[in-house]
């Protein structure tokens, strides 16, 4: 059945990815970001969060009446913030707050009241999400949150499977501007095919994470006991 999927942070790296994935597979794709990758097929809708949350509720509201009847959210915005917490003004730390939490949680709040039917669910976070990491002390909180808000997502149930996929290094725009050495990370198609893959099939709950150095995935829980084929 041909599905809306709505991907949030699908204009690079391995929201992009999926977007081609899905795309290609005859979806209905829907992404957003700052800038238009130009992906045939999809409609794309530009989108910027910033420390601002009043905007951000606005800006949402008006993703989502661009997109309609949403069967699947794909949550892949991020970005990398490093230094410790004294050398993080506010306005990072609330752009980081936004982007990684807020932003996906009024997402489904507005999804969850639209729908009449239950929404699936794909949470991307990253190996911050249960590695703290000096340098990283906001990305890894809001990371972590996210995992959590999924995990618990999946006791609502009036909504469809939640995926949480928690990758380890990507090669991907993320690293732009870093000397950080990519070349042993991840693939972010492996990385797309490996979330599609994951997603699959009847589950309710999966958390799983996406490891390197071999690449490898490791699915730490699934939780099937309330049967979701959507
Ligand atoms: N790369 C890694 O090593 C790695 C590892 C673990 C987890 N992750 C996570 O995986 C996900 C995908 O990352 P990626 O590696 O594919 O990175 P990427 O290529 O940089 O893509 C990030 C996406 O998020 C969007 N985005 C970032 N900040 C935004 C903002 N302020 N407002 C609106 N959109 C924003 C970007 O939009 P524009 O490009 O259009 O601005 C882009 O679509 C992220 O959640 C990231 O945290 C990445």
């Amino acid at each position: 059945m041909k599905k809306n999927i709505l991907i949030v942070g699908g204009t690079s790296g391995v929201g992009l990815e999926l977007a081609k994935h899905y795309v290609k597979e005859g979806h209905n794709v829907g992404l957003t970001g700052r800038q238009n990758p130009e992906l045939e097929g999809a409609t794309f809708q530009k989108f910027s969060m910033t420390d601002d949350p009043v905007q951000l509720a606005l800006d949402i509201d008006q993703v989502l009446d661009g997109f309609n009847n949403v069967h699947t959210l794909i949550y892949a915005a991020g970005f990398l913030q490093r230094g410790h917490i004294d050398e993080l003004a506010d306005d990072q730390l609330g752009t980081m707050v936004n982007v990684g939490l807020l932003a996906p949680m009024m997402l489904i709040q507005r999804l969850k009241r639209r729908s009449d039917h239950p929404l699936k669910i794909m949470l991307i976070t990253s190996s911050s999400q249960y590695t703290p990491r000096e340098l990283e002390p906001a990305y890894c909180a809001t990371k972590s949150a996210l995992g959590m808000l999924g995990a618990s997502l999946v006791r609502d149930k009036s909504l469809g499977k939640v995926l949480v996929a928690a990758p380890s290094g990507i090669r991907t725009p993320f690293w732009d501007d870093t000397e950080e050495d990519t070349e042993t990370m991840l693939d972010p198609s492996w990385v797309s095919e490996q979330i599609v893959e994951l997603s699959g099939g009847s589950f309710k709950y999966k958390f799983a994470k996406l490891l390197r150095d071999p690449a490898r995935v490791e699915v730490v829980e699934t939780l099937d006991d309330n049967l979701v084929t959507i």
